[in-house]
């Protein structure tokens, strides 16, 4: 298998590349496909990068020279490359239309010319919105209801499309929120925890009380693993962590794991279009047969573990990355200053 991973030198990414590395040794080369935007870091993978099957190409998936050059050879093709968080993509980055929607066109276009055994294109949780009770299965509507996962959608529904017209044998995943090391410090758990490391507030939105699926990222590694072979095309597949849990009930654990008062909570004005729950039903990858098997403590554990463990890995983005600091100021500044020791309203079902 000669297998082309873009965004691999991201959070999931970098995890996935460790993984397949391991569990397929020489069976596997690896190419990460880069464009090492301010979520990547090199420093990710610099356990494996001087390893014989691994090579890494800086360059965007936007670009068709750059991914004609980096499929060259390949026998399968995992899309993780994206723009991330849904905070950014609320102040109006076009980058996320670009690389989530554009981006996995040129992907597809190569993959078509080409032909591949499989494309797996990494979809997200976020594509069917916010559910009040019971879980999203693979047949659920898609109902995105902000910029990150609407640019998602685009992405996982033209994936899908290629398989429909031209036989591309693309399988799509949509894992909930991952969780572990080498996750950058602008998501929930990573930057509650390095803030509280600092005792520093840690900013809970609108009333604290939505719901999240928390997956172990060494889960969803092994799951896409795993999916390479027993994933079939035109299928969508849902991976779940099994751990649901309101935010406020994820930041008591943080600051319990860590012995930090919870004082450090403060509630802030809401993320506009904020999805109250995310939860989904994967039992049609556990008939497969795969299972997350992270319960969300230990997973937990071993995360704060490792961010304690790894100041070298965080602080230089968030003391010395300027560009980090100015995003910090433009979505918290304000949220800080008006911010209280009780929940705020939450922003409401539009
Ligand atoms: P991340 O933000 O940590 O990393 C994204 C990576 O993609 C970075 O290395 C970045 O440099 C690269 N990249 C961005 N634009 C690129 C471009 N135009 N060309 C080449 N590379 C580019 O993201 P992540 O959290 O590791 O997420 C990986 C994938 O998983 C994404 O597709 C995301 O939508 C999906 N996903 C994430 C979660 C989650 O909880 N983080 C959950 C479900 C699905
Ligand atoms: P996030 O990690 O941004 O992931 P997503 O938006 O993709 O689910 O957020 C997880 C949850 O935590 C979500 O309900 C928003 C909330 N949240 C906060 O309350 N405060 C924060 O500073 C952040 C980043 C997220």
């Amino acid at each position: 298998m000669k297998l082309l991973v873009t965004g691999g030198s991201g959070f999931i990414g970098s995890n996935f590349i460790r993984q397949i590395l391991e569990s397929r040794g020489d069976g596997v080369r690896v190419v990460n496909l880069d464009k090492l935007t301010y979520a990547a870091n090199p420093a990710n993978l610099a356990d494996v990068d001087q390893r014989p099957n691994y090579q890494f190409i800086h360059g965007d998936i936007t670009d068709p020279e750059a991914v004609r050059t980096a499929m060259e050879g390949c026998t399968d093709v995992v899309n993780f490359a994206a723009e991330t968080h849904v905070d950014r993509s609320l102040l109006g980055d076009a980058s996320f239309i670009e690389t989530d929607v554009r981006g996995v066109f040129v992907l597809l276009e190569e993959a078509r010319k080409r032909g591949v055994r499989r494309f797996i294109q990494i979809s997200t949780d976020e594509v069917y919105g916010t559910i009040a009770e019971g879980s999203f299965t693979e047949e659920s509507p898609l109902n995105p209801r902000n910029p990150y996962s609407a640019s998602k959608a685009g992405g996982d529904r033209l994936a899908y499309s290629y398989w429909a017209s031209y036989g591309v044998p693309v399988v799509i995943t949509r894992a909930s929120n991952n969780y572990g090391p080498y996750q950058y410090p602008e998501k929930l758990i990573p930057l509650f925890v390095t803030n509280a490391i600092d005792d520093q507030p840690l900013p809970l939105y609108g009333d604290g009380r939505n719901v999240r699926d928390w997956l172990y990222v060494r889960d969803h590694a092994a799951a896409i693993d795993f999916l390479l072979d027993a994933g079939e095309p035109g299928e969508v597949y849902n991976i779940a962590g099994g751990n649901e849990a309101e935010n406020i009930e994820i930041t008591r654990q943080v600051l319990r794991e860590l012995k930090k008062p919870e004082s450090l909570i403060r509630f802030v004005n809401d993320r506009p279009g904020h999805d109250r729950r995310y939860s989904l039903d994967a039992s049609k990858l556990a008939r497969l047969g795969f299972a997350s098997r992270t319960a969300f403590q230990s997973g937990l554990s071993e995360t704060v573990a490792w961010y304690r463990n790894r100041e070298d890995w965080w602080r230089p983005v968030k003391e010395k990355d300027a560009a980090y600091r100015e995003y910090y100021r433009t979505q918290y500044g304000d949220r800080l200053a008006t911010s209280s020791a009780t929940a705020k309203e939450p922003a409401g079902r539009r």
